[in-house]
């Protein structure tokens, strides 16, 4: 297998000739082509986004959710889900000891909780920007393209939204009564509203095909994103698709270095998922592509409540044991942990707009 070359010109649909090389990508079985295309996104890694490795630290603050999304643990049907809502000031402390740590970014994440209504998150994200002076990062599902904007209005820097999976027909079996195409708005309105944005798809999804997932790639590029986490499909026996195995951590992989290389400036976590089906896997992704680690500083007691799927990495641990394990992973492999914001491409793009 040849490296795979994809011309700068091309940010647009039909690009057939670059979705031919994904798609031999995604079905090979060679190790030995796949190492060159783990080497390729291993040094387009190195040149583009450098050796430091961002870690971001999560705070998964509320697992109540309204979204009836049939693939995760804390959708609202399933009753066996122990809710949480961390008040302000908790979030606050985790935030603190974030910092303390060195962390220059707050992931804010929850599960479509309207109780924590918009004004109310703008005024967290404002006090996290002004008293510790960290960057935030909120992934908080949808809201209206208005919210997105007050959210941006109040400092938040980052929004994070996965489409899961660019095949429609299954995306609305993953979400019942929604849509790709309005998931897809959404993605478009928290760019319009000045987020720099990531998405994201799961790796093997009941019914995914491996077509499919060479266009969620070539929609990462289409979508110009600045962030992209993909993690395989975990099934949680609570909920409508519970049966069947895991995503593959192979399949993973590939989907990290090919997003590597249709991206290469982009920033792109090994994710918690590839971590929990397998104990090398965040090590594997660091090495063909990955540059962002997003340690747990949820509070124990509230972090095993966020049940998205079973197996879950870390959740034992405490925020200390979960920055200890970044780093001493991150410093095995010979990397460092990166210094500043690291914030993603559109952010330069913009300041240097404002510069002329
Ligand atoms: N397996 C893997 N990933 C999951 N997510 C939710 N449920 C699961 C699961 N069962 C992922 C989705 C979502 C993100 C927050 O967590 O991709 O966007």
């Amino acid at each position: 297998m040849k490296e795979i070359y994809i011309s700068d010109e091309v940010r647009a649909p039909g690009d057939a000739y670059a979705f031919e090389d994904i798609l031999a990508v995604l079905l090979s079985e060679d190790e030995e082509a796949l190492r060159v295309i783990y080497d390729q996104a291993d040094r387009m890694r190195s040149r583009h986004v450098g050796e430091g490795v961002h870690l971001r630290g999560l705070v998964e603050f509320s697992n109540n959710c309204s979204a009836v999304c049939s693939f995760c643990g804390i959708n609202a049907l399933n009753r066996g889900a122990r809710r949480y809502r961390m008040t302000p000031d908790e979030i606050y402390g985790s935030a603190a000891f974030a910092t303390g740590l060195g962390y220059r970014t707050i992931v804010l994440q929850s599960g479509e909780d309207a109780l924590y209504g918009t004004d109310d998150i703008c005024r967290i994200v404002e006090r996290l920007r002004t008293r510790y002076g960290v960057a935030v990062t909120l992934s908080l599902g949808e809201r209206t393209g208005p919210e997105y904007e007050r959210l941006r209005g109040a400092g938040a820097d980052r929004y994070l939204m996965r489409f899961e999976t660019s095949d429609s027909a299954l995306y609305s079996k993953l979400k019942p009564g929604s849509s790709l195409e309005k998931r897809l708005e959404h993605i478009r309105r928290i760019r319009d509203a000045g987020f720099q944005t990531g998405s994201g798809i799961m790796v093997g999804i009941p019914g995914q095909s491996v077509e499919s997932i060479a266009r969620d790639i070539m929609l990462f590029r289409q979508l110009d994103l600045d962030m992209v986490g993909s993690g395989p499909f975990v099934p949680h026996p609570d909920t409508g698709m519970g049966q069947g195995p895991a995503g593959s951590l192979s399949l993973v992989m590939k989907v990290t270095a090919l997003t590597r290389i249709v991206l290469p400036g982009a920033h792109i976590p090994a994710t918690t998922a590839t971590g929990s089906i397998d104990p090398c896997g965040q090590e594997m992704a660091l090495r063909v592509g990955a540059n962002v680690l997003m340690p747990n500083m949820t509070p124990p007691g509230y972090r095993e409540k966020y049940a998205i799927y079973p197996g879950k990495m870390c959740v034992k641990e405490s925020p200390a044991d979960s920055d200890r394990t970044a780093r001493a992973l991150i410093s095995r492999i010979g990397r460092h942990v990166a210094e500043g914001y690291g914030h993603g491409r559109s952010y330069y793009l913009r300041e240097k707009g404002k510069n002329g």
